[in-house]
Parts: C-alpha cells; structure tokens; sequence
C-alpha cells in the first residue's frame, strides 16, 4: 500500500504521467472517489505519459472511451451512470477488458459482479484543499 498526498490538479497529473511508464497491457487499474476528486486528472496525466496530446476528458456519457499510443491500447470505463449490469455488458466488457490492453475504471462500484478483479486499486479522497491518495 502506498500513500500520497497530492497538492494540486498538477501534481496529480504527474503521479498518472509516471505510472505511464510502469503499466503493461493487461493492467486492470480501479479508481474510486468522490465526484470530482481527481479520477481523470490521473488518466490524463497517465495518457499524456503514454504519448497522448489530446483532451482527455471522463466519458460520463458513453460510459467507455479508448486510446492507442505507440501501440498500447488504453480504455477508460465511468461507470457513474451506468444504470444497471445489463447495460454494462451490452457494451462487452468481457471482450473489451483483455490482455492486450491497459484499464482504468472509474467509478467500479457500479460495475460489480462483471468487472475482472483489479491489479491496482488507487483511491483518492477529498482532504480540504489537496488529495490523500491510496494505491494498493
Ligand atoms: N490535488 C488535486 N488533484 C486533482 N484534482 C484537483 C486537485 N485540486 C483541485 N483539483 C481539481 O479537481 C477536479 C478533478 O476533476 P476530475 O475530472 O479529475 O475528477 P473525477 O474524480 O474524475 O470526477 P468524476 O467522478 O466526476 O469523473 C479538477 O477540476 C481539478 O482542477
Ligand atoms: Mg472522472
């Protein structure tokens, strides 16, 4: 388990910038916390790591968004509006969820009973002004 405390939206796009260079495909990673604690900050940090000089932006809508760099396969799932498990697998996330790719799952509480079990699970929480982070 390691803990961070992360001070600004920066630093925490760093912290996804250098996992960029450690994850392999295959890589499940699950990031929980509250709205707008910094889930995606640490994709977009993570994407930019990777190569990636578009927006990155939580795909809250379509519920899944992909990306390949230098031919790494990158998908982000947020689940925070999927209605139900049906829904979830509709959008075959048995088949998208692979060895070939890196995961990351924001929100997988809702996601429960269809999701594989994580490599990495990076909690982040509110603590006033800046972020405790948890990886384990
Ligand atoms: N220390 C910090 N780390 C990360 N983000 C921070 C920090 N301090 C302030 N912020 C701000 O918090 C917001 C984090 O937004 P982000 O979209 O990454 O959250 P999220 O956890 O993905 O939320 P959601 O569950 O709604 O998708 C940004 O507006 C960012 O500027
Ligand atoms: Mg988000």
């Amino acid at each position: 388990m390691i803990f961070l405390d992360i001070y600004s939206e920066k630093d925490m796009e760093n912290l996804g910038l250098t996992q960029a260079g450690l994850a392999v495909p295959g890589t499940v990673i699950f990031l929980s916390g509250e709205l707008g604690a910094g889930k995606t900050t640490l994709v977009r940090g993570f994407l930019k790591g990777l190569g990636y000089k578009g927006p990155v932006t939580s795909p809250t809508y379509t519920l899944v968004e992909s990306y390949t760099l230098n031919q790494i396969s990158v998908i982000h799932f947020d689940l925070y509006r999927l209605k139900n498990l049906e829904e979830l697998e509709m959008i075959g996330v048995r088949d998208i969820i692979s060895t070939d790719i890196i995961c990351f799952i924001e929100w997988p509480d809702r996601g429960i009973g269809l999701l594989p079990m994580p490599n990495y699970h990076i909690d982040i929480q509110y603590q006033g002004e800046w972020r405790k982070v948890e990886i384990s």
